[in-house]
């Protein structure tokens, strides 16, 4: 079947070690059902695991994409739940020491046909098309748990999202504004900044810019380059919430700040199934939709890795097939 697929890890030049091309048709072991994939996004994780970050060597070849949209057999339409834990596991599926996300263990959605457990297809809501329910199951369900599982925020209080093109920063500015809170968001280019306030935002700022005043909570994928920034920006007793570090991994920790404003840093990683179901509804609900800023056949998909490469996000990157 058409694949789109790393075939070895490649540190340097992630983009040397992806193939557009065939891999073999995939069995459906009991318990797993084969969705046909109309639709799926590109996320920086599929940038990682070709770098052969958090995938172990033997695993590869591995096929690329952790969301996506499809139809099973009976026709039914679907949205995928990427995080694949052991059956056995009670609870909070984030937590199972034995969960792997698609692309880590099992093959990706970047193909004509994806094979997941039964539990993770999901029923796509109506009101969303395939490609952007295609964004839901990565980018936008750890927004959705950073901001309203771990946060503690409210309605009423100011956040701040470090970065504003990517997928999950443009997922929390729209939940954010739809959820009634005062959004802020740095971005590094003013074409950024104004996709920014476009999406909802109230406020953009120049990358490590003071703020007019403190904030309630930030929210990072950033890593490096924001950290100290995001230190700075917060009230006593504010909260960031961190789900990633594109730019470096190891940032100063400002510990002195940390006990004496008494700040807390937690960090967040995907989310549940019924987190993923609480999120399409709200989506239904509010009107809310990820904003796209590409959407190319898959058979282009070199050209969507050379955009989250480059930097060059103006929202997900949707690949349709
Ligand atoms: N833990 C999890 O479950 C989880 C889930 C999803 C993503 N992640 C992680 O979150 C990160 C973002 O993922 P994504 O898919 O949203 O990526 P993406 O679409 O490529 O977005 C990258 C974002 O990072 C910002 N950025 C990158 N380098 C920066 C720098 N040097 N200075 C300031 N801002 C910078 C960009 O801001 P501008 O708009 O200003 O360019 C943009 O908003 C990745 O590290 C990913 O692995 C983790």
């Amino acid at each position: 079947m058409f694949a789109v697929y790393a075939s070895a890890p490649s540190p340097e030049d992630p983009l040397a070690s992806l193939i557009v091309g065939e891999r073999p048709e995939p069995e459906v072991p009991d318990g797993f059902v084969a969705v046909s994939v109309r639709a799926a996004s590109l996320n920086m994780h599929d940038l990682w695991t070709l770098r052969g970050v958090g995938i172990k060597a033997e695993q590869f070849p591995m096929t690329l994409g952790c969301d996506g949209a499809g139809v099973l057999a009976d026709g039914t339409e679907v949205v995928l739940h990427s995080v694949i834990g052991d059956p056995a596991w009670i609870g909070d599926e984030t937590l199972d020491p034995k969960r792997t996300l698609l692309t880590e263990k099992y093959q990706g959605t970047f193909a004509d046909t994806v094979v997941v457990p039964a539990r993770n297809a999901l029923p796509k809501p109506a009101g969303l098309t395939f490609a952007e329910a295609a964004c839901m199951g990565t980018a936008w369900l750890t927004a959705y748990r950073m901001l309203f599982v771990k946060s503690g925020l409210r309605p009423g209080q100011t956040m701040l999202v470090q970065g504003a093109s990517g997928g999950v920063a443009t997922a929390l500015i729209a939940l954010g504004r739809a959820a009634g809170l005062r959004v802020w968001v740095t971005g590094r280019t003013e074409r950024k900044r104004a996709l920014a306030l476009e999406l909802g935002a109230h406020e953009s700022f120049e990358s490590g810019t003071r703020l007019p005043e403190r904030v309630d909570g930030v929210f990072e994928t950033v890593g490096d380059a924001t950290w100290s920034h995001s230190m700075r920006a917060l009230k006593p007793g504010g909260v960031i919430v961190v789900s990633g570090a594109t730019s470096g991994p190891n940032p100063g920790a400002d510990l002195q700040r940390l006990f004496f404003l008494q700040l807390r840093v937690v960090g967040s990683t995907m989310g549940t199934r019924d987190e993923l179901a609480d999120l399409l509804r709200f989506c239904e609900t509010a009107g809310i939709r990820p904003r796209i800023g590409a959407e190319l056949p898959m058979d282009q998909a070199r050209e969507g890795f050379a955009q989250i490469l480059a930097g060059e996000t103006a929202g997900k990157i949707v690949f349709t097939r």
